[in-house]
């Protein structure tokens, strides 16, 4: 029988967009409800480059968050074709920084300060593999000519199987994977190989995106893909695997900007993401795995204490509200108007 309760260790989200300013202060509550910590994604304007400019980012997020909160921000840098080997150092020395992002130039929101050449970037990536600071690929190649659901896969055959050689113990993580050749690749890696899968591409295929007429608030890079991902994916996340866990890269958009000839790419799922995963994780019968999906793997691969709070969850639906602030404008989240199965019904701090 599916249980109805669920008691896991407080779970942590490996990526996650919180923006800045009145944005940040409409969003960071919903993670901060379900999440003790948070991999905290540098693509603001301009993006995030310094230890300088992260540590002044994390304290705007922890001046956002509510009164009482023990919500933790983990800061990364953004990687540029500029981003000198004395930044890692920094970021290394730093208790704030705890990994580098890297976007291929244009390959998504706020992404044009990003890496057009990665042999630019190899001193930067040498100097992370002696320090042993992860790399947070966007694992996506950008070519106009290259069909926009091969992306990832090109980019593993691409860039990231001569990365590996040349960068054999460098820490990565293959972000928000949304393919089979992303899930072999990784589970065939060793230990310091890991990637993050989010909840929308574990309950979404790319059906979604055309459900009826074409639906923008589907829309996220990298792109939904087929049924056969999905299931991959799920059959990954489910499986007790170390080198998966979770990253919600939920990524708030005001309406305007998604509704429109060109919309911007991202899904906002904080306000129910731990009762997403849990719904995939029912659908596969597997909801005793969820635990170590959202609480054990993530802190192993970043070297980090697990969680000793706990949250209580139940099967018990509720409506999402149609859309929540965003700085002054509105943003529909996913599932909006519509229910959800699983409630949190109790959190424990420690
Ligand atoms: C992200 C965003 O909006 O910042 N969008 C998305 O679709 N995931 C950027 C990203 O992570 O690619
Ligand atoms: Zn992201």
């Amino acid at each position: 029988m599916t249980p109805t309760r669920l008691e896991i260790t407080r779970p942590d989200d490996w990526h996650l967009h919180l923006r800045d300013g009145d944005a940040l202060a409409s969003v960071v509550a919903h993670t901060a409800q379900r999440f003790a910590r948070a991999i905290v994604m540098p693509n603001l304007k301009p993006p995030v480059t310094t230890v300088a400019q992260a540590e002044d980012y994390r304290r705007r997020i922890l001046a956002s968050l509510p009164a009482g909160s023990r919500f933790q921000p983990l800061m990364t840098l953004y990687l540029t074709e500029n981003t000198p080997v004395e930044e890692i150092i920094r970021a290394k020395a730093s208790d704030s920084v705890f990994a580098v992002k890297y976007y291929p130039a244009g390959a998504t929101t706020n992404s044009d300060s990003g890496v057009r050449e990665l042999s630019r970037v190899y001193a930067v990536l040498e100097a992370m593999e002696k320090h042993e600071l992860p790399l947070l690929l966007h694992g996506e190649v950008t070519d106009s000519d290259i069909d926009i659901f091969d992306r990832e896969g090109v980019f593993i055959e691409r860039h990231l199987l001569p990365l590996r050689e040349r960068f054999p113990v460098l820490r990565m993580v293959l972000e928000h994977i949304t393919t089979r050749n992303a899930v072999e690749f990784v589970s065939s890696a060793p230990a310091h190989v890991a990637a993050t899968i989010t909840a929308h591409h574990l309950l979404l295929n790319r059906n979604a995106l055309f459900e009826g007429g074409i639906r923008p608030h589907n829309y996220c890079a990298p792109i939904l893909k087929r049924e056969t991902h999905r299931a991959a994916l799920l059959q990954a996340a489910t499986s007790g695997d170390p080198h998966f866990f979770l990253g919600t890269d939920s990524a708030p958009h005001p309406r305007a900007a998604k509704e429109t000839a060109c919309g911007c790419a991202g899904l906002y799922t904080a306000p129910a993401a731990i009762e997403f995963y849990a719904e995939a994780f029912e659908q596969a019968g597997r909801l005793d795995r969820l635990e170590a999906f959202a609480s054990f793997h993530g802190p192993e691969f970043y070297r980090l204490p697990r969680n000793e709070a706990r949250i209580v969850l139940e099967r018990s639906p509720w409506i999402m509200p149609d859309e929540y602030p965003l700085d002054g404008a509105t943003c529909k989240p996913m599932r909006a108007g519509e229910s959800v199965a699983w409630s949190i019904v109790e959190t424990t701090a420690v």
